[in-house]
């Protein structure tokens, strides 16, 4: 089937997760982990993925802020900057304004000029996206943004990608999913979407039962992908 939809993750996808910590870095207020910003950045990321996993198969939901704030907390700690509330706060008011990737807003309305339909999968809960998706401005190129809270679990359910046919009415063969995190691009081939990852970084395929249809270093292929 021609594609008709495409669907992409938000965060680290549109959104530069890494932004946050690399952006209070260069405020003189934060200038204690002006050197470390990285490793602060990627503990963060990767506890907050691993808890919206655990918080997946245990069955524990609960809102993607908690976990963010969680998963902060963790990476905090591990860096030793735990005993800063004020970085903390920065960190967690940035999270709500990331910036896209450059190419997002163009992308974005070449899809739209094409006649496909876009939207965001997220496991943010709706005012996080409402606030990221703002503060990039971007709202007029998207059609949607679902979240993951009106089913209450967290990706890679199967009832998490079942919200893109509940909301646009199409079949999955229609879709192309759109996502930097490996994990979630596999997990939405094993579903019966069209993929692709992201790969911006040049990491290693995951090893898992299913691949990504398709492979780019940024997003703006996508178009192509999608037949236009
Ligand atoms: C999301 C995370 C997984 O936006 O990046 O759902």
């Amino acid at each position: 089937m021609p594609i008709t939809t495409c669907i992409f993750d938000a965060y680290g996808t549109l959104f530069d997760v890494a932004a946050a910590a690399r952006l209070a870095a260069a405020e003189p207020a934060f200038v204690a982990i002006k050197d470390d910003w990285p490793a602060v950045a990627e503990h963060w990321r990767l506890k907050q993925l691993q808890y919206s996993w655990l918080r997946a198969v245990t069955g524990a939901h609960t809102d993607f802020w908690e976990v963010t704030q969680n998963s902060l907390d963790w990476a905090l700690e591990k860096t030793g900057h735990d005993a800063d509330p004020a970085l903390r706060e920065r960190l967690l008011a940035l999270y709500w304004e990331l910036q896209a990737y450059a190419e997002v807003p163009a992308m974005l309305a070449a899809l739209k000029d094409g006649g496909i339909k876009t939207g965001i999968l997220s496991n943010g809960s709706p005012d996080m996206l409402q606030g990221a998706v703002d503060s990039a401005g971007i709202g007029d190129v998207l059609d949607v943004s679902l979240s993951v809270q009106s089913v209450g679990i967290f990706k890679p359910d199967a009832t998490v990608y079942d919200l893109v046919g509940a909301h646009f009415g199409c079949a999955k063969d229609e879709v192309l999913f759109v996502s930097s995190n490996g994990w979630d691009a596999a997990a939405a081939t094993g579903y019966g979407f069209d993929t692709a990852w992201v790969n911006r970084s040049g990491e290693p395929m995951d090893r898992l039962p299913w691949t990504p249809a398709h492979v780019l270093s940024d997003l703006t292929g996508i178009p192509e992908l999608a037949g236009l």
